[in-house]
């Protein structure tokens, strides 16, 4: 869909995954975190998507931590609740970058329908799991005569297996499961644009860093700093409660006014904390050549996505100590390719989205 020659890109972990024709079958994008599931449904139309069905759910916590299903009857009520709401039946689902470990494998030429097997066999050298505790899930990254780079995403069976029970009897069907990164990156990044850009989703418990060149996440990491970061230094240095402070946060923005300059100050150094890493990983990609010594390309632009990205001052202070500009993202950048279609979620909103517009930007190949 990227419509790159040189790249393919394969249905997610499908081999855990329900009987093939499903697969071909376009589904509803839900993103899961620790702390919310959102989902969106993309209809595709002669030239372009419009969006169907959305929506999201707050999950109380202790019931997924750090991506991991930890009650797993919870979640699956919550998703019975959706089902009910809005009629969902088959969905692709995000899982948490922090959980997953990704490399590059140079193999030789060899067909297409070898290359998964490939994988297999050098899976234990490069994952710290053994191959019958690992799902993977693989993007074509470059061929040449002598050569296919593949990108490899692995993940914990034990991971999966947990949203897997979730789903169990509460009426959605998961029909593939991608790593957060990758549904990002199909949603902010342009289709087609083989520059190198680094996406940050600033979320509310925390930040996922990425880094995407041709179309194709190479490099993750995640910051334990979001939005609800600064709810809670506002929450707590003006002893209110988070709702109240979340309200403030909203109205204020980073700067805030003269009175609480405390605050700021406080809001601007849990900002730092997030610039620092951003900046490190933008100095490291960019010092150190890749696996076989080539000098990577360098970062172009950074695009902000994510529920307080949006937010008053915030942009503008991430900006002020770094080298790459920073915007946000236009997470309907792939979708809204129908000229006379105005999206019915407001830009705010959308920001929230991106992963599950990435999601169900998804089409089978
Ligand atoms: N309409 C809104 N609904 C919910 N959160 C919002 C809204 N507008 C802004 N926010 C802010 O967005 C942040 C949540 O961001 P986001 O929804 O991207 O996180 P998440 O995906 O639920 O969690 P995470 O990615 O950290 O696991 C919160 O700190 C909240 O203050
Ligand atoms: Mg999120």
């Amino acid at each position: 869909m990227w419509g790159y020659t040189i790249r393919m890109k394969r249905s997610k972990f499908y081999r855990f995954f329900p009987p093939p024709q499903f697969l071909q079958m376009p589904a509803v994008g839900l993103d899961i975190s620790d702390v919310s599931m959102r989902f969106a449904e993309l209809v595709e139309k002669r030239k372009g998507f419009v969006l169907g069905r959305f929506g999201e759910r707050a999950i109380p916590r202790g019931v997924i931590e750090g991506g991991e299903v930890k009650k797993p009857t919870e979640l699956r009520a919550i998703f019975a609740d959706i089902k009910k709401a809005y009629n969902l039946e088959f969905v692709s689902v995000s899982l948490p970058e922090e959980k997953a470990y990704l490399f590059d494998l140079r193999l030789p030429v060899m067909k297409y329908s070898d290359i998964r097997g490939s994988i297999d066999l050098a899976l234990e050298e490069h994952v710290p799991l053994k191959a019958d505790e690992a799902i993977f899930d693989y993007d074509i990254v470059k061929e040449d005569e002598s050569s296919i780079t593949v990108s490899v995403s692995v993940v914990a069976r034990s991971l999966v297996d947990g949203y897997l029970e979730a789903f169990s009897g509460s009426g959605i069907t998961p029909l593939a499961f991608e790593v957060e990164a990758h549904s990002i990156a199909r949603s902010i990044v342009p289709a087609g644009d083989k520059n190198t850009f680094m996406t940050v989703d600033f979320g509310r418990t925390r930040t996922g860093i990425a880094i995407v060149t041709e179309g194709a996440v190479q490099f993750t990491s995640t910051v334990l700093v979001g939005g609800g970061s600064l709810t809670d230094i506002i929450a707590k240095k003006l002893k209110v409660s988070y709702d109240e402070a979340e309200k403030m946060k909203h109205d204020k923005g980073i700067s805030g006014n003269s009175t609480n300059d405390d605050i700021s100050l406080g809001l601007m150094s849990m900002i730092s904390i997030l610039r620092d890493e951003i900046s490190k990983h933008q100095t490291y990609w960019q010092e150190h050549p890749d696996d076989y010594g080539k000098k990577r390309a360098p970062i172009q632009k950074i695009y902000l996505c994510g529920g307080d990205s949006n937010l008053s001052g915030f942009s503008g202070y991430l900006a002020s100590g770094l080298t790459v500009p920073v915007e946000l993202a236009n997470t309907m950048v792939n979708i809204n390719t129908l000229d006379e279609y105005i999206p019915e979620i407001s830009f705010n909103d959308s920001l929230r989205y991106a992963t599950a517009f990435g999601l169900a930007l998804r089409r089978p190949k």
